[in-house]
């Protein structure tokens, strides 16, 4: 089998690039571990920033986040048991987010991809990438029992943190830089209207607290929790009396309870890998970077990795230059450090942290009220939280 660009993983990053060379005439293939329904299982946030609706609906996905997505022009900060908004409409200038969950994206380029009738293997078994550093680099695959080899042009790593693509590069190639929180989240789904019309991130003492959503009537909750706990610890009066302890009075008051339909806790990490080219392999989105959720970055991050890849392999195909693939990971990589360091920041202002005590509180508490209380110190939050230009 032959392709142009093999792409690994049918996460985001590799569905919306494939859409894109699809559009030019690009032939693809997806190499996808899992079935269509255990990647399509994941529940994942969902803040798109302007850029990525736009790429959306530059292949066509965006239809249904149109109509069921969530507009949002603000934000709540809690703390000291006051709430305070952060107004992104009036601090940059008319932009603001949209709220619309990660699994619906994947839905939609999934079958975008489908019906334009692209191929996509999925439990494809032993995904193996070979020679990218030459010009003729191939991937093999299991499947049915058969070994598959298709050759390419060029690899797209799209397959996330615990992919094989990154962890194939050649070692002493690659410069990894990590830094692991100690806590994670319990996260919980419930179909419960939302506590309040917009999204509200609480710092307290007890811990941090999210109040976020995936529709008018679908809530996605968040408390921050010890790294080595149990979901099976959690009841849902647990986590609800939890949830409003950490909570301004008036939010915990409005905060709808019910029974939750999932649950789960997730490792806070942010992560970056150097360079992320290597000959005719190229890595994107988690497959690269991860950052932890509390600046929502992470699918918009990889939104921005495949805009440049798009790019760098239309001017290559065009015959123009290569420009745009030699200069895909630097420019990559400093829009992503931007989103690292802002999600590193809203995770350290916001989360109870075991070695910084009550003056680490006070402290938090401190640069909470200066940003809140300051024109300047808003705006550059809501500048990142909207997303930094591409
Ligand atoms: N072979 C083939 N596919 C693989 C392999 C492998 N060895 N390892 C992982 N995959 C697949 C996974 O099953 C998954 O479907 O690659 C895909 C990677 O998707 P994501 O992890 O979603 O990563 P990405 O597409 O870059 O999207 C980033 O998704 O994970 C969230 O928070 C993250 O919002 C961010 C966005
Ligand atoms: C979510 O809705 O899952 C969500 C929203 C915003 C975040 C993180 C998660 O910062």
């Amino acid at each position: 089998m032959r392709t142009q660009v093999a792409i690994i993983g049918s996460g985001p990053s590799g569905l919306l690039l494939g859409q894109l060379l699809a559009g030019i005439g690009i032939e693809t293939i997806i190499l996808e571990r899992s079935s269509r329904e255990h990647v399509l299982a994941r529940v994942r946030a969902g803040v798109l920033e302007q850029g990525t609706v736009e790429l959306l609906g530059e292949v066509g996905a965006a239809a249904r986040l149109h109509a069921e997505g969530l507009p949002h022009a603000g934000f709540s900060l809690a703390f000291k048991d006051r709430l305070h908004r952060i107004d992104l409409d009036a601090l940059t200038g008319g932009r603001h987010v949209t709220v619309y969950g990660q699994t619906e994206v994947t839905h939609d380029l999934m079958d975008k991809r489908a019906a334009a009738g692209l191929t996509t293997i999925y439990e494809a078994a032993d995904v193996a990438l070979h020679d990218f550093d030459g010009a003729a680099p191939f991937v093999t695959y299991g499947k049915d029992g058969i070994t598959h080899r298709v050759d390419c042009d060029f690899i797209a790593g799209c397959d996330g943190y615990h992919g094989v693509s990154r962890k194939s590069v050649p070692d002493g190639a690659l410069k990894t830089f990590e830094r692991q929180y100690p806590f994670g989240w319990l996260g919980v789904l419930a179909e419960v209207p939302p506590a309040d019309h917009e999204l509200v991130y609480a710092n307290h003492e007890r811990g941090f607290a999210l109040c976020s959503m995936r529709s008018t009537h679908r809530s996605r909750y968040y408390v921050q929790c010890p790294q080595d706990d149990r979901v099976e610890a959690w009841s849902d009066d647990r986590f609800w009396d939890e949830l409003r302890r950490r909570l301004p009075e008036r939010i915990a008051a409005s905060v709808t309870t019910g029974p939750s339909f999932e649950k789960s806790i997730a490792p806070l990490r942010s992560f970056v890998a150097e360079p992320m080219r290597f000959g005719r392999l190229f890595l994107v989105g988690d497959a690269a970077h991860i950052v932890p959720p509390t600046g929502a970055k992470g699918l918009n991050l990889a939104a921005s990795d495949v805009r440049y890849l798009f790019t760098g392999l239309r001017d290559f195909y065009a015959g123009k230059s290569q420009a745009g693939i030699d200069a895909y990971s630097g420019k990559a990589l400093a829009r992503v450090w931007k989103a690292v360091r802002f999600s590193w920041w809203m995770t350290t202002m916001l989360h109870r942290f075991p070695d910084t005590g009550e003056f680490g509180q006070r402290i938090q508490e401190a640069e909470l009220d200066y940003l809140v209380q300051s024109r300047a110190a808003s705006t550059a939050l809501a500048e990142n939280y909207v997303g930094l230009p591409w």
